[in-house]
């Protein structure tokens, strides 16, 4: 049972770690032990009973609190923060009873009312066994007959064990330069990353990974997690002056608060969290698999070649030549074919057109269906791409409708690439969106959509909204979450991409909508390695969009730019009809291999061999479950000073199973790959991609 009881203590299991907390002899749900499974329950130390240091320091300071409440002499970051009807401002819990559901992923909930007013809270943890991971997230109640206010209420609260010496890793960013890894060594006090744009966000990933220094990319005790929503968030990791290191992390508590009216509840978005030994890299395929396993909307489905107009035609779309571009990526073996941007009624540039889905009178003067039918008549699918939550004031959306955009009275409204947000938090700008994009989904043999969002938010304001304004943070992504899941129901088909003028909203919540990510406006193959790479602690590849451009053609090779994409998702965004017949035909080639290869790459375990974000030549391997088979890239960027390309030690092959590598004559164990290496020769801007088979046995 991975979930158990045993003396004052709550034991949840999973394939590698133990994690345990119980109540003290305080009556405090105190943490116990986060680390690898132990192999008896005697083994998991009692929950700590700190006594009070001096007068200034009551019990609950030194106290590592599972979920830490405002309550007494304590003044460490609380995970909770309410305002009850009579102004009292703390909460005092007691502990009522346990909840353990065993399937289908084991689940624990534990209720918590407060001393005196009638307030409850659940904590909620859930099990995901086979990827060593612990789902967490809390409800609030309020019973009572008036309304309390939140001002916090973070989704979980991680202890890791004693000690004040931790390192945090952390991705920051920004358009066309995302996911950039970071190691920051915590110090007394709080650090906080957080996002406050309504998305989760180009410039902070909601994840983080901790360990005392010494892990590496294949070695040490790592914790990871993150937080499982696309709007506004924050992570707090604090070390307190008695050698406790505690994370929390939630919705951002930043400009908002809640009213929770009598007999309602709030529940927060999921915080997810594991531990592994085995590194960096061993924490990201552990996430990856989660992804695969637990999460996308189409799991394991293999996804096409994609070929994208954006870069190619821009805003200048139309039927003949959409048509043009789609017979040449047929011809090279793409199978879906996706419109971008510029196809809806008044689209001539980003001055007008978003909020008016239908498509232009202009530029489609039949409507899309003859372009859809040439498309699949080529033997390929159609793919759209759509702002949905978007409106420019030149559309007839926002002419019938302008306070349906989020904005403060009496202030300017800022435009951001001229355009406005829709107020997703309001029901009636749900509907017609809904109903628009139903329309368009129900009309065409549309079987991809890439969801774009093309800005960040101001002036925060919902004016006439039924409750307090600040809610809009957290309606708003409720309101997106239920006009796309009723879409994706209606239309369960249909694959979905998550874009936010490239990686601004890449996280675990919308990945329970959408199977992809488009991961930045950024296509130049070299700068791309550094943002893939920085996207893979958090994300698998079949997650990873990864299009082949124009982008730094006249220096880097085409094969370069096809092995970069190759490592994802692979989609061409280039301008086919400006390409040499052999460019064309060695993309078809290339095009022919990948289709052999991606399951590997989409569903296999990744190894980053070598940093792009540290090294000019990085390298990735991928390897099918079984470990049979697998595929290596290699890449030589440019290097400062003429040298050879350092010596490649691959990862993850069985030691004693043998080996053969293309390019290299004589079949070697996994153990001589790895310990001795490989060396493969590269020029700047030159790349490899090598076929690994198990000999069989
Ligand atoms: C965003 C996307 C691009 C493209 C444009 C269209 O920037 O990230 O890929 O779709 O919008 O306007």
């Amino acid at each position: 049972m991975p979930i158990f009881r045993h003396n004052s203590l709550w034991i949840l299991e999973t394939a590698a770690s133990g994690y345990a907390f119980g109540l003290n002899p305080a009556g405090l749900l105190a943490h116990a032990y986060w680390g690898p499974r132990l192999p008896f329950p005697s083994d998991y130390p009692l929950p700590p009973n700190p006594a009070p240091w001096a007068s200034f320091n009551g019990a609950g300071q030194l106290t590592p609190e599972e979920y830490a409440t405002y309550a007494g002499p304590k003044y460490t970051d609380p995970s909770i923060l309410l305002t009850l009807p009579d102004g009292v401002r703390d909460l005092v819990l007691t502990y009522e009873d346990e909840q353990i559901v065993p399937s289908p992923q084991p689940e624990l909930h534990l209720h918590f009312r407060d001393a005196h007013y009638p307030v409850k809270l659940t904590l909620h943890y859930r099990l995901y066994e086979d990827c060593d991971l612990i789902e967490r997230w809390v409800t609030l109640s309020n019973q009572g007959p008036e309304p309390l206010i939140i001002s916090r209420l973070f989704s979980a609260l991680w202890n890791l064990p004693p000690g004040d010496n931790y390192r945090l890793t952390h991705l920051t960013g920004r358009w066309l330069d995302e996911m950039h890894l970071r190691r920051d060594q915590l110090t007394h006090g709080i650090k906080t990353i957080e996002s406050r744009r309504l998305t989760s966000s180009h410039h902070h990933a909601p994840w983080f990974a901790v360990d005392d220094g010494r892990a590496t990319e294949d070695h040490g005790q790592v914790w990871f997690g993150g937080l499982a929503w696309s709007g506004n968030w924050k992570l707090a990791a604090e070390v307190t002056d008695f050698q406790s290191t505690r994370l929390n992390i939630g919705l951002n508590d930043w400009d908002f608060a809640w009213t929770l009216p009598p007999g309602e509840s709030f529940t927060t978005p999921a915080a997810f969290a594991g531990i592994t030994l085995a590194g960096f890299g061993a924490a990201s395929r552990l996430l990856h698999d989660h992804i695969r396993d637990h999460i996308l909307p189409h799991g394991k489905t293999l996804h096409k070649v994609l070929y994208n107009s954006w870069e190619a035609t821009l805003f200048d779309v139309d039927e003949p030549s959409q048509t043009r571009l789609a017979e040449v990526a047929a011809d090279m073996g793409i199978e879906l074919f996706v419109m971008d941007d510029g196809w809806f009624h008044g689209r001539k540039d980003d001055h007008a057109g978003l909020g008016d889905w239908w498509p232009d009178e202009k530029k489609f003067p039949a409507g899309l269906a003859p372009l859809i039918e040439r498309v699949n008549a080529l033997g390929m699918d159609f793919g759209l791409w759509i702002e949905p939550e978007m409106v420019n004031p030149d559309s007839d959306l926002y002419r019938a409708h302008p306070d349906w955009v989020i904005h403060f009275p009496n202030r300017e409204r800022s435009e951001c690439r001229n355009q406005l947000i829709l107020n997703f938090a309001r029901p009636d700008v749900q509907e017609v969106v809904f109903s628009r994009i139903d329309k368009l989904l129900t009309d065409h043999n549309i079987v991809f959509i890439k969801w774009d969002m093309n800005r960040n938010v101001s002036e925060p304001g919902w004016p006439g909204a039924p409750g307090d304004q600040r809610e809009i943070w957290v309606r708003y992504v409720q309101g997106l979450y239920a006009v796309w899941g009723r879409l994706a129901e209606r239309h369960p088909r249909v694959i979905w991409q998550s874009c936010s003028g490239g990686g601004g909203r890449g996280d675990l919540g919308i990945l329970r909508l959408a199977d992809q990510i488009w991961v930045s406006d950024n296509t130049a193959a070299t700068s791309r390695l550094a943002i893939q790479e920085g996207f893979s602690h958090i994300f698998p590849a079949n997650v990873m969009e990864a299009w082949v451009t124009d982008a730094g053609k006249e220096l880097i090779p085409l094969e370069f730019r096809f092995h970069v994409s190759m490592c994802g998702s692979l989609g061409i965004g280039g301008h086919l009809l400006h390409w040499s017949e052999a460019d064309r035909a060695l993309a078809a080639a290339l095009i022919a291999q990948y289709k052999e290869i991606r399951p590997i790459i989409q569903f296999g375990d990744q190894y980053r061999l070598r940093s792009a974000q540290e090294t000019a030549c990085p390298a990735v391997l991928y390897l099918n479950k079984e470990k049979t088979e697998g595929v290596l890239f290699a890449f030589r960027i440019l290097m400062q000073y003429p040298s050879t390309t350092p010596r490649l030690h691959l990862q993850g092959l069985i030691p004693n199973r043998q080996y053969q590598i293309e390019g290299f004559e004589q079949p070697r164990s996994g153990a001589a790959w790895m310990a001795d290496g490989l060396q493969i020769d590269l020029n700047d801007l030159q790349s490899t991609l090598r076929r690994i088979k198990a000999v069989p046995s």
